[in-house]
Parts: structure tokens; sequence; C-alpha cells
């Protein structure tokens, strides 16, 4: 099947006609479709129609939007087994998972629709009598939005849902890895009552589409998730033409464990964070941090468990762990599990591609542990997006809030212990933009804020409430109804 971009209420093909295969990463075999490979041209008739559709939409009332993200709510529940269905076999993860996937972009409509009639502003005291102060908050325009594959739908609906609630058009590029989600995420919106223009997907490649984005003048904000190195030249671009930039990146992620914890929660806990998703999150669990006292027995149980872990197609109920999404994925897991070696961890489990019958089709790793880590080690420091675990022994709390913060990342970090006055503690000085205490690093909820510190992002949240501070501009408005100049700072003091 060929799929096509869709450019001012029109569905169509890459102006070049080019386009790229997106396969199955369980079986290479199957191909998922054929979508366009756009080029610069095709970006510019996006914005273009993007800058055109914005007057109108923008006038709309927000509680009207809202509706419209109400309908794309229900239509995306009643289309949430096929999509998770699509989810699976465009980029792996099992279906448990990508129906979670999918309910996170139902929550994200809802939540907008709510949010659309409470789009508070201020009204603030004048230092003046007769004279009235108040902020509205205003779309900014034509929004880019470049999008990652581990979330197909989610993390599409994270962007796409505030950007047009807020009033903005915007143009869209999903990763090529997850291009049918996006397309069919799309679909919905425009079934749900997104009129021509408003919207606009153009699939294609980073160096492409995605700069042809960052460098057009009518593209106001960007938002972008995916990786540190993308997400420093994007900033740098769009700084050259100030445009708002949120950037959403890497992570290293870490659970601590305490001697006093419950030892069956946290050991869930890990299995889920670090091997849930195939550890492709950028909440993964990817540093396991025990204290010495129970680092021996939390190991035994760890390495018991994650032996047991069903490893194939993630259509199949019975399977944990999907594959990884592609080829490149597989061999920087590889690669990494070379750096670990020659750098002294001790491999316990996994470290290999798993190829155990169907699975020789397609892109599977075992779940990996290396013990004896040190916090200095690249697998200890490095982010690396597959089911490898770095486990690092500690001697308490301190040294283990020493060890987590030891990374250049800080986007999500847990605790686990039952002594209140350690995690309030480890709460406090924990470098990360989400701490979870007696939960595992994966888990977040749609109405709370998300994101990092550090190299994780560049002070933005998106999520929540704060996400609408991405997307929009405050106006402030003064009113004088004194019928006569009054100067502020001059005419304020008495007398
Ligand atoms: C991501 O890791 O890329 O917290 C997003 C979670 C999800 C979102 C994660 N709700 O695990």
């Amino acid at each position: 099947m060929v799929y096509k971009n869709y450019i001012n209420g029109r569905w169509s093909s890459a102006l070049s006609e080019e386009t790229f295969v997106k396969r199955n990463p369980a079986n290479k075999e199957e191909r998922i479709g054929e979508f366009p490979l756009s080029g610069t041209r095709d970006v510019n008739l996006a914005c273009q129609a993007a800058k055109e559709a914005l007057p109108k939409w923008r006038a709309l009332p927000i509680p009207v939007r809202g509706e419209i993200m109400k309908r794309f709510g229900d239509l995306l529940t009643e289309h949430k087994e096929d999509l998770a269905i699509i989810e699976t076999k465009e980029m792996g993860k099992v279906l448990k998972e990508t129906r979670g996937d999918v309910q996170e972009g139902i929550d994200t409509a809802y939540y907008a629709f709510g949010e659309a009639r409470r789009f508070f502003g201020h009204t603030v005291p004048s230092e003046l009598p007769d004279k009235l102060c108040l902020t509205f908050r205003r779309p900014i325009g034509v929004a880019g939005l470049i999008s990652p594959w581990n979330f197909p739908v989610a993390i599409p609906c994270w962007k796409l849902v505030p950007a047009l609630l807020s009033g903005n058009t915007v143009v869209f590029k999903p990763s090529r890895e997850a291009p049918l989600s996006a397309t069919r995420v799309i679909e919905l919106l425009v079934e749900a009552g997104i009129p021509g223009g408003v919207v606009n997907l153009v699939h294609g490649s980073g160096t492409t589409v995605g700069e042809a984005i960052l460098s057009h003048p009518d593209i106001g904000v960007v938002s972008f998730t995916g990786s540190v190195e993308t997400g420093s030249r994007i900033a740098e671009v769009c700084g050259k033409t100030l445009k708002r930039v949120s950037l959403e990146l890497g992570g290293k992620n870490g659970q601590i464990v305490l001697s006093d914890a419950n030892l069956d929660l946290a050991l869930e806990g890990v299995l889920w964070g670090a091997f849930g998703t195939t550890g492709q999150r950028c909440t993964a669990t990817s540093r396991l941090i025990l204290e010495e006292k129970i680092y021996d027995k939390f190991f035994a149980m760890l390495v018991d468990r994650a032996e047991k872990i069903t490893i194939g197609n993630g259509l199949n109920e019975k399977m944990q762990m999907g594959p990884l999404v592609s080829e490149k994925q597989l061999a920087k897991v590889k690669e990494y599990v070379k750096i670990g070696k020659n750098e002294g961890a001790r491999l316990v489990i996994g470290g290999e591609q798993y190829t155990e019958g169907e699975c020789a089709k397609g892109y599977f790793f075992a779940p990996t542990i290396f013990a004896d880590v040190t916090p200095e080690m690249r697998i200890a420091k490095e982010e690396i997006f597959g089911p490898v675990l770095s486990v690092i022994k500690v001697k308490d709390l301190n040294e283990a809030i020493k060890v987590i913060n030891n990374v250049s990342y800080g986007l999500s970090s847990s605790i686990y212990t039952q002594d209140i006055n350690k995690a309030l503690k480890a709460r406090e000085r924990i470098e990360a933009g989400i701490t979870y205490i007696n939960g595992p690093t994966i888990g977040a909820e749609c109405h709370l804020p998300f994101g990092g510190v550090k190299n994780t992002g560049n002070g933005h949240r998106e999520g929540g409430w704060t996400v609408y501070e991405i997307f929009t501009e405050i106006q402030t408005v003064y009113i004088d109804y004194s019928g006569k100049l009054q100067k502020a700072q001059i005419d304020t003091k008495m007398g």
C-alpha cells in the first residue's frame, strides 16, 4: 500500500514522487507500506497552507476547537485496537503497551477538551486608579512538530493536540520508523473536524524535511523529541531565526533500591522500567543502583526473572518484549555491549541478538544485564535505547544520589525505600525532571508536566498544563478607563 502526505486538505504524493518503504522490525520481510520521501518543496507547500489557514482557525473560540479534540478522543477510542496493532507491526512493542500508547493519546485529547474551557489568563491590579490589567494566551502561528517512533500515537498527540487547541496551525513530520501510526492519527484528526490546511503531514527524512521545517521563516515554534545531537542542531538552526524551540531529549534514568525497600515491588519496577518497550523509552531504567546490603540478594532475584522474559512478535499476547525498532538500533545496542565488556563490566545475561525460531527474521535482542558497573563507565553514562541494564553497587543513600546524578541527562528517576525521610531527601537532591517514589522510571501521565533537566532538554515541559506555555504567547493588556493620561511609575505616588 502506498500512503501519502496530507497538505492543504489533500492527500498527495511527494512532488518528486519518491518514496521509502517501512518494514516490520519483528519480520523484515513484511512491508508496512510505502511513504512519500518528501523534499523542501513539499514542506514549503505545507507551510504556505498552514499560514493561510491560520487566521480562520485562531479566530474560532477555543471551546469550539476543544469540541474537535473531544471527537478526536472518541475516534481514537473507537480505533484503539486497530491503532495498537498498527503500532506493534510498525515499531515492535507488545500489544499491551501499544494499547497504553493509544490510551495516552486519548487521555491527551480529553484533557485538552477540558483545558479549552479553562484557558486562563491573569487579572492583575494596576498601580493606577481606573485601570485594568489582564493577560491573554494567544497562538504563536505555525508550529513545526517532529516526533519520534517509540510512542507512535502518544507523542504525536502530545504535540498536535495542544498546538492545535491553542490555535496554531501545524506542519508535522513523524519519524520514518512510525509513519503509518502518524498517518492514521492525521486521518482521525481530519475526521474529527480539523479543517484543510490547519494540519499538514509531511513524511520524509530529518535531514531534508526536518531541516526545511527548521529553516522556514513561517514556522514560529518547533517541538522535537529525539536525540541530544539532533536537538542541539535544531536549537542552533532555530536560534538564527529566533523560533521558540521545545526539546525533549535523552535520558540515562536510574532506579535506586535501598536496603529497607520492599524488594518484590522494586523488582517488578525495574523489570518493567528496563525491559518494557525493549528499553526504547527516554524514560527507560538503564541504571540500577543497589545498596550493598541487598546487592547480592536483589541481583539474584533480578537475573532469575529477567531470564524468564518472553521475547517475540508483540502481536502474540504471551510475549513480554518485542524487537528493537531497526537494524541501526540493533547495531547500536550490540556496540554498547562490546563497550561494556571492554571497560570491564561483567555481562551476566543476554548481550546478544535473539534469534530463536521466527525471531531470526527480526531485530530481537535478549534482556541484558551488566554487573560490576562503575559510575564512570560509558554504559553507566550514555543512553543506549535498548534492553540493557547496568547495575551499580553503592554504600548508602548519599552515594546513591551522587551516582544517580553523575550523568549529563536528567529526565526520570526512581527510588524504592520505605523510609520517608530517605525518600524525601532523595526527592530534594535528585537532578531530574521526574522522580518516582516506589514506582519505576516509566509511567508518566498525560496531565502532568513531562521533561527533564540538564541535557535532557531546554527547560520546557510537554504534557499537563505546561505544554500550553510552549504553544502560546502571552499578551498583556492595559485598559485605562480614567479618561485622562495616567503615567505609570510617575503618577503613582500618593499626594
Ligand atoms: C518516552 O519515554 O519517550 O512515562 C515517553 C512513560 C510514558 C511516556 C514516555 N507515558 O513511560
